[in-house]
């Protein structure tokens, strides 16, 4: 059996002790030291961001040579830091592309996705939502991360998850499943973890 749900556990409680605006802040911190997907000066891109506490982790793991770009749906309280960015976007809007490049419009050393739809409760719509969000992180991924970039997407665990997983092993050379340690445990959500970004396949002259 999983956890029980108590909404002011211990990584709560450790959250609110180290300052750190979200206990999900610890899943990040997780997934980073278990793999090198950033580094010092790297530049990230973090979808779904607010209210920041993915984004205080990957500030301190770029520092102030790198860049950390958060996005959300609703706004995020400023950072103090100028190289933490934040910006108040849908990522499924038809606009979010035109937006995201005026932001930064360079390629990316890692794209993180810790988006979760509202959800209906009812779970193969809560699924198709979630595999929406992620889908559209690893297609900003595909054509913003740079060759040997890592990407990161939370996903409600369902039908469609194995396909999911192929696409990603399509775009990536090593994909891994993590359920951090800081997952409540009534939670359904992994984390699918894309490794070393293959270099785009250039098209064969004639
Ligand atoms: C679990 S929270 C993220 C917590 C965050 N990683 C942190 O550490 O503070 C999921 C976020 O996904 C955002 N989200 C959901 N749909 C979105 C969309 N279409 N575009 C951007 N963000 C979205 C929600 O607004 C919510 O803030």
């Amino acid at each position: 059996m999983g956890k029980p749900y108590r909404p002011k556990d211990h990584y709560f409680q450790k959250a609110k002790q180290e300052g750190l605006r979200a206990r999900s802040a610890f899943k990040v911190d997780e997934l980073i030291k278990r793999f090198p997907m950033v580094k010092k000066g790297h530049v990230v891109l973090d979808l779904g961001a607010a209210p920041g506490g993915f984004l205080q982790i990957l500030a301190d793991a770029v520092g102030p040579k790198g860049r950390v770009i958060g996005v959300d749906i609703v706004a995020i309280r400023p950072f103090s830091q100028p190289f933490v960015q934040t910006a108040v976007l849908d990522v499924l809007a038809d606009d979010f592309d035109a937006k995201l490049t005026e932001l930064h419009d360079g390629p990316f050393d890692a794209v993180i996705s810790d988006m979760a739809p509202k959800t209906s409760g009812i779970k193969a719509t809560d699924e198709a939502r979630s595999l929406r969000l992620a889908g559209k992180a690893l297609e900003l991924a595909a054509a913003r991360g740079r060759p040997g970039s890592s990407f990161v997407a939370k996903v409600f665990m369902g039908r469609d998850f194995e396909d999911f997983r192929n696409q990603i092993r399509a775009l990536f050379e090593e994909v891994k499943v993590v359920r951090p340690e800081a997952t409540r445990g009534a939670s359904m959500e992994v984390y699918l973890v894309g490794l070393r970004r293959r270099a785009p396949e250039t098209p064969e002259a004639n």
